[in-house]
């Protein structure tokens, strides 16, 4: 497909304006409106190397580059601006649209790489809560869109299943456990055991030593321990498969925090080797003075491993299982410390590969009227949330009074679809808060929104008994609102590079967003079954391509769609 950039640089390039093709190239600016143009070339570098007022130099250019593809080329004192050849961009795009169809935007610039990605990474015999939304609905996105582009992904849950808390799971189940309590309702058992353990243990280091000779207990490999970990293990993961089915997320493998700490003892020898390891109140540490970190502690004082000596076990054995391009971590920005350490203490036993090991950090998300904290038990679980926001779409969509065959299956696709996009639609480092009534705000820059309209597309197309024919010519809709519409549909493919470079996936979802308001107000404001034949096709063709577009991009954030609604 065109680039018009391209095409803008080299006319500009065989102008003799003393400058590079590349120098130009990245010089040339999208106008913030208009009637300025598509593109804009500023000439005010140009006064060095032509010696002339920047100006006078526009003014000359925009007489003497060939139009072409352009249907004017007028300068704004020192702005060269480009009109684009409607026809011509319109026929580019929508050309490129119908012929590759839901692979429009596909790239294969991931070829042979391999790229993990450690998303949601759940703890079991915890509660899997509202927090754990973030990570989870990034990093499925992220997930997509590199597949899209063409990379190998390897999408692990890095199941937190290791570590004190379950010394004091274990500690807690020792003096109040149940089996038949805990089998009835396991999470939230086990979650009030671990609250009121904590709580108990708050000033009592005895309970606190307990669940600390627990843990080792566990790691000795007691048989007790052993089983009821892994009991605890089982029933927590049954109950995090229900929430990924609800929300459609697989993953390629559950290698958590245990089976990689089997990787550890070596990795302790290889740190003692390069003398890296410093005993520090009964602790082995690595010291970071240098590097402006705080000290990593690799094993506690009691003998115990710590978080940080698994990531650092699980980094290399990442890196020998997948020979992986980049490992990206999709955790929140409270562990920034922990893979600032991570990636210096890999650095610093001499591997190369910690530059691709990146975090990709996400703010916090808050409900208005409660806490998210496992600590204290005010938990707001997902599943729950998940549920809620079915029934608050159904109770709109009858509210509606909308035409729809299957309401339950509508309303789930539609409600999950609109908690997902709600994670997706604001950067992802912004904290936020969770509201319901932004969220399934069918007029805002919601996914019930952009699902909206593209059930308001597919329902234009049926109406119309739209088919698919060939040689088509865009030549007779040129309106504002049916350029800008265009537009948006061309900047999407760039939208889904910008996402993956930047591991950004709002900036799909404020592409799609764009292409909705875009073609509702091109809805809006054009009829589309007209008389004149030619006409209506051309703007069916339209619709057609938009309806492709939204779906591709919200299956790329993981959302589905839904014919009617
Ligand atoms: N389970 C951890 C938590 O809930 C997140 C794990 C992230 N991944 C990692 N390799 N450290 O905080």
């Amino acid at each position: 497909m065109i680039d018009l950039k391209e095409l803008i640089s080299k006319k500009l390039e065989s102008q003799d304006i003393g400058l590079s093709y590349e120098e130009i190239y990245n010089l040339i600016e999208i106008p913030p409106q208009d009637d300025m143009g598509d593109y804009s070339f500023p000439c005010f570098t140009l006064a060095k190397t032509m010696r002339k007022n920047p100006a006078m130099i526009a003014e000359d250019l925009a007489k003497s580059i060939d139009l072409d593809e352009f249907e004017r080329i007028e300068n704004v004192n020192a702005y060269l601006n480009f009109f684009v050849d409607r026809t011509f961009f319109e026929n580019e795009v929508l050309g490129e649209i119908l012929e590759k169809k839901h692979d429009y935007g596909r790239r294969d610039i991931g070829k042979c790489k391999t790229i993990v990605i450690d998303f949601s990474s759940v703890n079991i015999a915890k509660p899997f809560h509202i927090g754990h939304i973030r990570s989870t609905v990034i990093g499925d996105a992220l997930r997509n869109i590199h597949k899209f582009l063409g990379y190998d992904v390897v999408a692990t849950n890095y199941i937190g299943d290791y570590g004190t808390q379950f010394g004091t799971m274990i500690a807690a189940y020792r003096l109040w456990g149940d089996r038949d309590t805990i089998n009835s309702d396991p999470i939230n058992e086990l979650l009030k055991l671990y609250v009121r353990y904590n709580t108990e243990a708050e000033d009592n280091e005895a309970m606190k030593d307990d669940a600390r000779a627990a843990f080792r207990d566990l790691e000795n490999g007691d048989e007790e321990a052993v089983s009821l970990w892994k009991w605890f293990k089982e029933i927590s993961l049954q109950e995090f498969e229900k929430v990924y089915g609800m929300l459609d997320i697989k993953f390629d493998n559950y290698n958590g925090e245990s089976f990689h700490s089997q990787f550890m003892p070596p990795v302790l020898e290889e740190l003692k080797e390069k003398n890296l390891l410093e005993e520090s109140e009964g602790s082995l540490i690595v010291n970071l003075r240098d590097y402006d970190l705080t000290p990593a502690i690799i094993v506690k004082s009691n003998g115990s491993s710590a978080y940080i000596t698994r990531d650092i076990a699980t980094a290399i054995y990442r890196k020998n299982t997948y020979d992986f391009d980049e490992n990206l971590y999709v955790v929140a920005s409270q562990q920034n410390l922990h893979f600032k350490q991570l990636r210096k203490i890999l650095e610093l036993m001499g591997y190369d590969f910690y530059k691709d090991c990146i975090h990709i950090p996400f703010g916090m998300v808050s409900l208005k009227d409660a806490t998210m904290s496992t600590r204290k038990g005010q938990v707001v679980f997902l599943e729950d949330v998940l549920n809620k926001a079915i029934d608050k779409t159904k109770a709109i969509m009858e509210d509606r009074n909308s035409d729809i065959e299957n309401i339950d299956e509508t309303s789930r696709i539609v409600g999950i679809g609109a908690v997902k996009f709600n994670e997706l639609y604001n950067s992802r480092i912004k904290d936020y808060v969770f509201d319901w009534d932004e969220l399934l705000n069918f007029d805002g820059e919601t996914g019930p929104y952009v699902q909206y309209t593209y059930a308001r597309a597919k329902s234009v197309l049926r109406k119309a008994d739209f088919k698919e024919g060939e040689g088509l010519n865009f030549a007779r809709i040129s309106s504002d609102e049916e350029f800008s519409l265009v537009k948006s549909l061309d900047s999407f493919t760039d939208a889904v590079v910008r996402a993956k470079e930047k591991y950004e996936p709002s900036i799909i979802a404020r592409s799609i967003c764009d292409i909705a308001q875009n073609f509702n107000r091109f809805y809006n404001t054009s009829q589309i079954m007209v008389d004149d034949e030619e006409l209506k096709t051309e703007r069916l063709y339209l619709t057609y391509a938009t309806s492709l577009v939204i779906k591709e991009g919200l299956a790329l954030l993981g959302i589905k769609t839904v014919e009617k609604m």
